[in-house]
């Protein structure tokens, strides 16, 4: 059966192909248009899905789209109705977005494609979110957590999840937290508040998080309210994302905090606004941790289940996740490498498949790898036209010289295979530098990602050397598997990881199994050979504002564009001629790229 997922109109769209129940193919339509967190219909990435398995459209037995729109629709209408006449301006502009596209995807996906109505199927969307969770889990059993902005109506959904004996697997999401309470929005008003960008940046809180002291948790409070079944409730007075699309947080919300941070303004922790900021970064993190763990705790206890999968945009957050980890009860947590909207693609598509054709379970492949592939002779072709030294070397060879540039404090771009499906790079399409000195994060904000000094890179440690130098809590291997926790360096080797630690001590580490990227598991290796220390800083091959490269031209691009020292591709390595001026031909390609 040929089931092909769809995720749309909001943020990240992306499509994923299941075909006999495995994925065959999943991406980001970010990474095909080059427009950074795309939310227009996937076609692009519909083609590529299709194209790979060799499928027309006629051939797919489903479409399932991620959220039920017309629900949706619901939820921004009624919501409207019901804090009118407050919400009159942003109504007009609700319902424009709402019916210009989202409303009538059955005829949106039935005209692209060609595909008769009958076979366009709808998921809730948190039980996409659920299914992308537990059905790409290594576990027979287990509860679900997921929790977002907002589906249609939902915005934590509760449950649990079984393979049974027998091959059917079954989804229950037995509770909901309903739109404006919300986790989720709660975070994301924060992210407005502090002057980053709703939907995108939530991380740069977490971040920002650990420069604070939690000493404004006392006000965040006044904002949630926990209920007797465990739930919350989001006190309404100090929010207006319900009523407008404008401002997250109303006056009262200000009289509580203060001014909010004018973004073009640059966080400066020497003075007491910034100070301020980061206390109230800290402050939200703080609280947004103590409910997950609270709720994770109250299912693990309910259902008396050892795993637990979660999925959603709040899974996103690596430090709340360790802590549920560390104090839930649960001795192992799954969270998918996409968690998020563009990861609803492939659980649709999985949950229409186990759930509503009833088809029999399938193991699926244990990594994140859906996307294009990368071609070395393309990266080779490109920099020999742009009059670059290209070498083409055997493994051992390719890994000696990789080594000899990372050790020497060079600057790897590192792409490898099929490229990460999710918003992380997992050792597929990575920047790759020695993690050990501080002046290469430096140089790495500044000359390649071009981002704040406050945000910290990540390390990539293979699994059997990883409890050497990071305090993994048990079942904290397998969350660091995609990079979904948090955890401590070792105080002895702060110093030499420097580049990779965060100033509160910790890392967002990557837990490599060799069988996950060999390669990259080889040259962690080799390094550790060289240096004493297998650890290698690991950041997303991108410069900031553009998506993380998909093929050789746009990792090329980026290279010749930013201050990385060493491309990477197959057998292929180009090393950068400083003194080379790009050819016209390459200047009008990079020009149309960029
Ligand atoms: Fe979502």
């Amino acid at each position: 059966m040929k089931i092909l997922g769809v995720s749309a109109h909001y943020h990240d769209s992306a499509a994923a192909l299941v075909v006999d129940g495995v994925p065959v193919a999943a991406v980001q339509e970010e990474r095909l248009s080059r427009r950074k967190n795309d939310a227009a219909f996937p076609l692009g990435a519909i083609e590529w899905c299709l194209d790979t398995a060799d499928l027309e459209p006629d051939d797919l037995d489903a479409v399932v789209f991620y959220e039920r729109s017309m629900l949706k629709f619901d939820r921004i209408l009624t919501s409207a109705l019901r804090s009118f006449p407050r919400s009159w301006r942003s109504f007009p502009q609700a319902i424009k977005n709402s019916i210009g596209e989202k409303v009538w995807v059955r005829g949106i996906i039935s005209s692209h494609l060609g595909v008769p109505r009958r076979r366009i199927l709808f998921t809730d969307h948190h039980a996409s979110h659920a299914a992308a969770a537990f059905l790409t889990a290594p576990t027979r059993r287990a509860a679900i957590l997921t929790a977002d902005g907002v589906g249609e109506w939902a915005t934590m959904t509760a449950g649990h999840g079984t393979r049974r004996d027998d091959g059917r697997t079954e989804i229950q999401l037995e509770r909901e937290v309903r739109f404006p309470h919300s986790l989720g929005l709660l975070y994301s008003t924060f992210t407005a508040y502090l002057g980053f960008a709703v939907n995108e940046d939530e991380y740069k809180v977490m971040g920002l998080a650990a420069y604070g002291q939690p000493s404004m948790t006392e006000q965040v409070g006044r904002l949630i309210r926990r209920t007797a079944d465990g739930a919350f409730t989001l006190v309404p007075e100090y929010f207006e994302f319900q009523t407008t699309a404008e401002r997250s947080y109303s006056s009262r919300f200000l009289d509580l905090f203060g001014p909010a941070r004018d973004r073009y303004e640059p966080i400066d922790l020497e003075t007491p606004d910034g100070r301020r900021f980061a206390d109230c970064a800290a402050s939200i993190q703080r609280v947004l941790e103590d409910v997950l763990v609270d709720i994770a705790r109250r299912l693990q206890r309910e259902t008396g289940l050892k795993d637990l999968c979660y999925g959603g945009g709040v899974a996103l957050n690596g430090v709340a996740n360790a802590r549920i980890l560390a104090e839930s009860g649960f001795e192992r947590l799954f969270v998918p490498p996409a968690p998020g909207d563009a990861g609803c693609a492939l659980g649709a598509a999985l949950y229409a498949d186990r759930i509503y054709f009833g088809n029999s379970d399938r193991t699926i492949p244990d990594h994140p790898f859906w996307g294009p592939s990368v071609d070395g002779g393309a990266l080779a072709k490109a920099a020999r036209e742009d009059n670059q030294l290209v070498d083409e070397l055997d493994s051992r060879l390719l890994l000696d010289r990789i080594v000899d540039e990372l050790s020497m404090g060079g600057i790897v771009g590192w792409m490898e295979g099929a490229c990460e499906f999710g918003p992380r790079a997992l050792g597929h399409r990575s920047i790759l530098a020695a993690p050990h000195a501080r002046e290469t994060r430096d140089r790495l904000n500044r000359d390649i990602k071009y981002r704040e000094e406050f945000r910290p890179f990540a390390p990539v440690v293979r699994s059997e050397d990883a409890a050497r130098f990071f305090e993994l809590p048990p079942g904290g291997a397998r969350l660091a598997r995609f990079m979904s926790g948090v955890f401590p360096v070792k105080p002895e080797f702060r110093g030499r990881l420097a580049a990779v630690t965060h100033v509160d001590g910790s890392a967002r580490v990557q837990v490599l199994e060799r069988e996950m990227a060999p390669r990259l598991h080889a040259l962690l290796d080799a390094y550790g050979r060289r240096t004493g220390i297998p650890v290698l800083l690991n950041t997303s091959f991108n410069v900031a504002g553009e998506p993380i490269v998909t093929r050789a031209l746009e990792g090329y691009s980026t290279f010749r564009r930013c201050g990385i020292d060493v491309i990477v591709a197959g057998t292929t390595l180009v090393k950068k001629r400083r003194t080379a001026s790009p050819s016209a031909s390459m200047q009008e390609r990079v020009a149309s790229w960029a």
